[in-house]
């Protein structure tokens, strides 16, 4: 089973994104997931859970409840039926200041909620430039999942940083030989994320270490998204 998720972002108004997710299309053998913009889950939640589709939500915070304006927390999305959490987006960690011990401290409360949760993980350029993403992936990971022991409701997301809305993905080989690396230290389902579109998406799919996509500016437009959805149907 492959994951297509879609990662809306902070963009849509509530009756583009109501229409986004009235046209996507269900999978019969994949697992399809949305992260709508929190502000909207639970009635895109509505709008698709006939078609199979889940519905998550794109950061939570670490506490169950208190006097934190403008956050929400794991019992929330609990309670909402919704089913993922993404956790750990390059965009939250560079805008919005969050380290490894705020990512570490917000999934072990998801967990303890039952949540599902999809860790993003991934270099910058430099990183790459100079040879050390091995490295810094290795060390996001750990520290991420430092004091976690059960693993069964954990998906990581690989997103190069220097590929997320560049127009510039990482090449199939690159994700891949990253994911393998990934799968050595922590054998989980592992998601690419990263200008992935209609057009490298086969491509990125077939990799044997590959076992979905996380999508941002291309799951905006239902034909990109549903293109998407339906090669994975054939892989
Ligand atoms: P992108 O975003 O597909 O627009 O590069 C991916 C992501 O940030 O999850």
């Amino acid at each position: 089973m492959k994951t297509i998720a879609a990662n809306w972002k902070m963009h849509l108004t509530l009756q583009d994104a109501v229409n986004l997710a009235s046209s996507i299309n269900s999978s019969s053998k994949n697992e399809i997931i949305i992260f709508p913009p929190s502000l909207y889950a639970i009635l895109i939640k509505d709008i698709v859970h006939k078609k199979n589709i889940k519905v998550g939500v794109q950061n939570v915070f670490y506490e169950d409840s208190g006097a934190y304006t403008g956050e929400i927390s794991p019992i929330m999305v609990k309670s909402s039926n919704l089913d993922y959490v993404l956790i750990g987006h390059s965009e939250r960690r560079i805008h919005f200041f969050e380290t490894d011990e705020i990512i570490n401290k917000k999934i072990k409360k998801a967990l303890s909620h039952n949540l599902n949760v999809i860790l993003c993980v991934g270099e910058k350029l430099e990183d790459r430039e100079n040879n050390r993403h091995f490295e810094v992936v290795k060390l996001q990971l750990l520290k991420a999942l430092e004091g976690v022991y059960e693993f069964s409701k954990i998906k990581i997301a690989y997103e190069p940083v220097w590929a997320i809305g560049t127009g510039k993905n990482a090449t199939p080989q690159q994700a891949n030989e990253m994911h393998h690396f990934i799968k050595n230290i922590i054998p989980l389902h592992i998601l690419y994320g990263g200008s992935v579109n209609e057009y490298n998406a086969k491509e990125l799919l077939s990799q044997k270490y590959i076992d979905g996509l996380l999508i941002g500016g291309a799951s905006l437009k239902s034909h990109s998204f549903n293109k998407i959805i339906e090669l994975a149907e054939l892989l």
